[in-house]
Order: structure tokens, then sequence, then C-alpha cells
């Protein structure tokens, strides 16, 4: 990697193996884009890729009439110049005015990658990344913004974030501060998003850009199971093994706005940030303000490769502690088991049978605490339910590790009830708009962790739970989105602060609890998927996936999931039959088939399934112990995604490609099926593998694929609904 500043042409060109992004000061020294894509060779002058050939509307600004600023495509554009496309940023100045012009001063080259105060990032040592800091001045009202563009070695990779500083003696008001501005030079491309609501969360949709703006967007105070902050912007024809395509993914959990402004002269904008609407950031003198980082994947080589990009990046790169590269524990949760009705002895019941299944982690959910004996009640009272828990957190975790087990439990720590000791001593910790009727989710109320008065209250409360047990794993849950986001301290000033403040504040909660507790594994959950988002990574490196644990939807969500983030990363459980969400009954090794693919746990009472199933737990659990290396940190294939389709499959090979597995499922029977082939992918072509009593060139495998039927595939006869295989692959 390297990022070379060509003196006399003014170019900033940063490159690896594998991409270049070239950027250059314009005429008005204001900073333009020249290029973002595959690599190319470095040279002094690349201005000629600024040329676009139309008369604008107007010139200015230049000493040329052929210069534009909106013909020339920006890196970081602002409101009321010339531009005329969608802002980057809009700041009020003292008079009233909103007009920046912000042109290059110098610039700074670093190896390595500078951490982003109280927020989440990507790291990279010396050897693994390199960044610049280009500072822009607008002399006129003595404010600097500073760009940073980190590039990492080993991937087509480049994070970005934005750093505002105040020098001027007026206050300015940040009004939109967006975290990154790609503008592209054609218009040819489709936008995937991965939407959806509760229990349906990320499946991907496919938006053909046309002239105007294409958005996603949260409001919602937290990323949100409607829209995720992560797209991919591609060509037509890029499918998942071939093409170009360039992903987006915002490191921040709160709301967001993604979006893409084609102008009728062919440029692509591209834009993604802290939502601005509700957004105001008062800055005084010598005040800063960093926005949280976009990554931006390029791939030439499909969607596969740009979604391994991002696993590989973000193992490596974002989770951090002792959890980041180890396999996870399988773990059984009493959610569905129980919900909140249970005493000690039918939990030490359910861990006792999960023990003998082979599972090394019982996780115990919601109810144990305060008055919670149903979700009307108790959310803020972090103090052990003695009725439940007669011997406190500490005695149940004793309890269970004696069976043989770790243990970990459930929180909702950003959440009060109406019906709570909290709620009753301090009824202006949460958000409500004074003299109206706050509006309740899930019977509860958002507090107001932008005050640190509120977070340094529950870390207490939790530190006492947590310290002198036995804790391995956490589970931080967050059921409902922020509305009335007023802050009952502060003034008004600070009312345009609060949604980003709010998100600083469970930022550092997460931070003092990884702090106090380095061995804890945190798994984040919003009622399911609603805040699976690589923010929340940086702390917690697992998320549960979806409150669906119905397999058949589970594979739409897992597949989807998988496009923006890691397979040890999605939070996936064998849940009981008929569903609770959808009442569908699928096979005991169709749910385990799809399960494996993410951290791997179940959500019922081993008690309740019949004997037969119970050996087959066994099997499933001695299965994942054995393969959950090479599934959680392989290479990860869609080979075909279940979107209109009667089939899904699924493909891990390992780095070395030795070891490879291959997950197949047929929703409906087909009658008189005409037998089904898969390609398989990522294998070494000239290698000998073994699939059960078969041997098979890795060529073989890739060019012909895996015929499924009862000989090469056994136990896959079509014939019955929701048929499953996971094959293991050996050389
Ligand atoms: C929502 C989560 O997604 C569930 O798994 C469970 O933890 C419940 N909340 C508990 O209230």
């Amino acid at each position: 990697m390297n990022i070379i500043w060509h003196k006399s042409t003014r170019q900033i060109h940063l490159c690896n193996r594998r991409i270049s992004y070239i950027m250059y000061v314009q005429p008005n020294g204001e900073l333009g884009q020249l290029y973002f894509g595959k690599k190319l060779h470095d040279k002094d002058d690349f201005t000629y890729l600024s040329y676009r050939g139309q008369k604008s509307h107007v010139c200015g600004e230049a000493a040329s009439e052929d210069f534009s600023m909106e013909l020339n495509r920006q890196e970081y554009p602002s409101f009321g110049g010339t531009d005329f496309g969608t802002p980057a940023y809009e700041i009020s100045y003292a008079d009233g005015s909103m007009i920046g012009k912000y042109t290059y001063v110098d610039h700074l080259i670093f190896k390595g990658k500078k951490p982003l105060p109280g927020l989440p990032a990507t790291y990279g040592s010396e050897e693994e990344a390199m960044t610049v800091e280009i500072t822009m001045h607008d002399e006129l009202r003595n404010v600097y913004i500073v760009l940073s563009y980190t590039i990492f070695d080993d991937y087509p990779a480049i994070a970005r974030s934005v750093r505002f500083i105040n020098r001027s003696d007026n206050q300015i008001v940040l009004n939109r501060v967006l975290s990154l501005c790609m503008d592209l030079s054609d218009l040819n491309y489709e936008m995937i998003q991965f939407s959806g609501a509760w229990a349906r969360e990320r499946i991907p949709i496919v938006r053909k850009i046309n002239s105007g703006i294409t958005a996603v967007e949260s409001r919602r105070g937290v990323s949100s199971a409607n829209q995720n902050p992560f797209v991919i912007l591609k060509r037509e024809n890029t499918n998942e093994f071939v093409g170009e395509a360039i992903g987006f993914s915002f490191v921040y959990s709160g709301n967001f706005l993604a979006q893409a402004d084609a102008d009728t002269y062919g440029r692509l904008r591209f834009l993604m940030g802290i939502h601005p609407d509700g957004f105001k950031w008062p800055l005084s003198k010598d005040e800063e303000f960093s926005t949280p980082e976009v990554v931006m994947v390029y791939s030439d080589q499909g969607l596969n490769y740009l979604s391994q990009t991002y696993h590989k990046l973000y193992n490596k790169n974002l989770v951090r502690g002792v959890w980041k590269e180890r396999p996870r524990p399988i773990l059984l949760n009493n959610w569905e088991a129980t919900f909140m009705n249970f005493t000690e002895a039918d939990i030490l019941k359910i861990a006792a049978k999960a023990k003998e299944a082979g599972a090394e982690l019982f996780v115990l959910d919601d109810g144990w605490f305060g008055a919670r004996d149903n979700d009307y009640a108790g959310l803020g009272d972090w103090v052990e339910n003695t009725k439940k828990l007669p011997d406190g957190m500490k005695g149940l975790a004793k309890k269970i590790n004696e069976l043989g087990l770790e243990f970990g439990f459930w929180i909702e720590p950003e959440m009060v009830n109406p019906d709570s000791d909290l709620y009753r001593k301090h009824p202006d910790w949460s958000f409500s708009v004074p003299g109206r009727k706050p509006s309740l989710g899930r019977h509860q109320l958002v507090l107001d962790f932008s005050r640190k008065e509120v977070v340094d209250y529950i870390y207490n409360m939790l530190f006492k739970v947590i310290d002198g047990a036995n804790i391995a794993y956490i589970k931080w849950d967050m059921n409902r989105t922020i509305s009335e986001c007023f802050s009952h301290e502060g003034g008004a000033l600070k009312q345009g602060m609060i949604y980003h403040k709010y998100v600083l504040g469970v930022y550092s909660l997460y931070k003092r609890l990884i702090t106090a507790f380095p061995d804890i594994l945190f798994e984040s959950c919003a009622s399911g998927g609603a805040r699976f988002d690589a923010g929340m990574l940086y702390y917690a490196p697992q998320a549960w996936c979806s409150d669906n644990t119905d397999a058949v939807d589970r594979l739409l969500i897992q597949t989807g999931t998988s496009y923006g983030y890691p397979v040890v990363s999605i939070g996936s459980h064998v849940s009981a039959v008929p569903n609770q969400q959808t009442g569908r009954s699928t096979p005991i090794d169709f749910r385990a088939n799809v399960a494996y693919f993410g951290t791997f746990g179940y959500e019922l009472d081993l008690n309740h399934i019949s004997e037969e199933e119970f050996e087959q737990v066994k099997k499933q659990i001695m299965f994942m112990k054995e393969n959950r290396e090479l599934i959680q940190y392989g290479d990860f294939y869609r080979l075909i995604t279940p979107y209109d389709n009667n089939m899904c499959a699924w493909m891990v090979v390992s780095e070395d490609k030795k070891k490879a597995l291959f997950g197949c499922y047929v929703l409906r029977a087909n009658v008189n099926a005409i037998t089904a082939r898969v390609k398989l992918c990522g294998l070494d072509p000239d290698a000998i593998y073994t699939i059960g009593n078969h041997s098979y060139f890795g060529d073989e495998l890739m060019q012909v694929g895996v015929v499924l039927d009862a000989r090469n595939a056994p136990g896959f006869t079509i014939g019955e609904d929701y048929k499953s295989i996971v094959l293991t692959i050996n050389t």
C-alpha cells in the first residue's frame, strides 16, 4: 500500500495491490475526485479525468471558464456554492449564512490509523494501514475541515471520516455533517439496500439508479430493522461471482442517511452519514466534531468477493478484544423455552439437559430482575429478583458452572418501564416532551443516555450484578426505537445533539463494561436484528440476527445479513417447532443445517424433544465443535440465494483451500424433479477432494458441481419439503 502526493499537479493517489483512489486540488482550491476502482499505475497527472466537456450553468470560482464545480466530481461538496448537488455538509455561521468554501491547506500522510474519539472504528497497525489527513480551510469563517482516508494493505477498502474544527471566535452550528461523499463518473449503477422490519430484517432489494435521489435512511434513533446502514452500488450485470460493485458500510448505530444523487450530467454522487434530520451541533471556539466512519470496499469480482472483504476486514480490524478471531461457544438460551415465567429449578433443569447434549454456555434471558414477570414492569431495576434467583446472579452462575457450563445473562440497559423504581425516582431521565404524554413501545421508555449521570447510574447497577459472579457472556438488548427525543437537561440549544449524544452514551457504556470485564463475550440485540451494524460489532462481536428463528425465513435473513457482516457475527439458534413466530414445522436437521452458518446455539428446552431428536442434537453439537472454526472464519460463498428461489446453497472454504463445507436447502418438494447440480466455488482446481466415499478434482466440483441425488448427497432425496444437507469436503 502507498499514498503518493504529486506536488506539481497537487494530486493524491492512495493505492494497494488491488485498488486506486485519486483526488486532486481543483483550480479553485477545493478538493476534487478523479478515480476510485481497480488499481492504476501511478503517474503525475490524471487531470484529464476531470474534464467533462459540457457547458455548465455557472462556471465561476476559477480563472478558466472551463472549470465548473457542478461538472466536476467533488470530494466533500458544500451547500450554497456552484456545485448544486446534494451537499456533504452544511454549517450555519454567526451571520446566518450557510455558504461555505473550503480550500486545500496541507495534508499529512502517516502509517497506521488513528482512533476516532468516543466512536467505534476500524483500526490498523503501521504494517496494515496508511492514512492521509487533508486539511481544508474557510478563510472567511476560520473553520477547518479535516478529511481522513485510510487504505488497508490487504483489502480493497478505504475508511473515511471527517473532522470539523472551529477556530473562529463565533459559535457555528453544524446542520449536516455526512461522513462520505463519493462522486462516480457515470450513472450505470444499481443500488442494493437491505430492508425489512422486525422478524424479516436485511432482505436485499435492488433498485435501478435513475435521475434524482435514491436513498435509504433511519430516523428511529437506531440503525433499524427497516433499513440497514450498509448499501452496495453495482453494475447491472454484476452478480455473486463477477462484475464491479462498491460497498458502503457505516460504522455507526444511530440515525443515518445513505443517498445516491444522480444528476443530469452523468455524475453519480453517493453520500453516507448521520441523518441531518433532527441534528444540530453547536461548535464554540476551538471545539471539534468527528463524524463516524464509512468503510468503502471495491470489488471487480462480484458480490461474494465484496462480502468476503468485509468479513475479513471486520474480523481482523474492527472486532476487538479476546473474542476476536475466536470460535464462539455453543449456547442454549432459555427465552423461547420459558419467556419470563421460570424458577431457578426450571433453569437448572434446562441447563443440565443442555450440558448433556454437549452445549458450552447457558444464557438466562429476560425476567431475572426487579418486578419483571411480564414486559410491563421492571426495566431499569437491575437487581436480582430473589423469588426467581434465591442466591442472586452469583449463586446461579455458580450452580450452572457446577453443571459444567459457562454462564451468561440478558440486559436491556437503555430502557425503563414507567412501572419501575428507577422511573418513580427519576421520571425526567427518559425521553419525553414536557407537557405531553410520552409514547410507549413494549410498555417502556428510552433512558436519556445523552446524560452522563444516567449512564453512570446504569453502569453502577450492572457492575454490581456482574462483579463477583462468574459471567462469560452478556446479551444486550434494545427493544424499542426512539421517539420524542427530548432531553430534560441542557436547554434549547442541546436538543439537536441528543440523538447523536445518545449513541455516544451507548458506546461509552459498552466501553466501560468491556474494559471492566474484558473476557465477557457481548452479543448485541435489538428486538432481534434492529441494530445489526458495524458500530455495534466493534463492542459486541456477535449480534442476535432476528427474533424470527424459523429456519426457512432464516435462510433469507442470514443470506441478506452475510452481504455486509461476517458469518461469525450472525447469532443463529435452533428453536422448537411449530416455530413460535411463523407456526411452521421443519425437521431438526434442517434447523441445525441453517443455524450452523452463524454462532450456533439452541433456543428451546431440550427436555421437551424426543429421544431420537436429542440424539441428533448431540451429533449436531459435535459437528459444530469440529467445524466451527472453518464455518465462522472461512471464506463464505452465497452459491444460490433463496430469494424467488426454491433452493438456497451456501459454502465455506478454509484459507488453505484444504477443507470446505457445502450447505444446500430445498424448500418445497418437487415431483419428478430434474436432478439439481450446484457448482462449488473457491476450491483448488488441481486438488482432489473427498465427499463421503467419492473423490473429485476441485475443477470438477467447480465446473460440473455437486450432483444432488441420493448417491452423491446421501439423505438428500427430493420428495419431502424442507430437505437439506451439509457436506464436508476435504482434501
Ligand atoms: C427481544 C430479543 O430479541 C429476544 O431474543 C428476547 O431477548 C426478548 N427481547 C426478551 O425480552
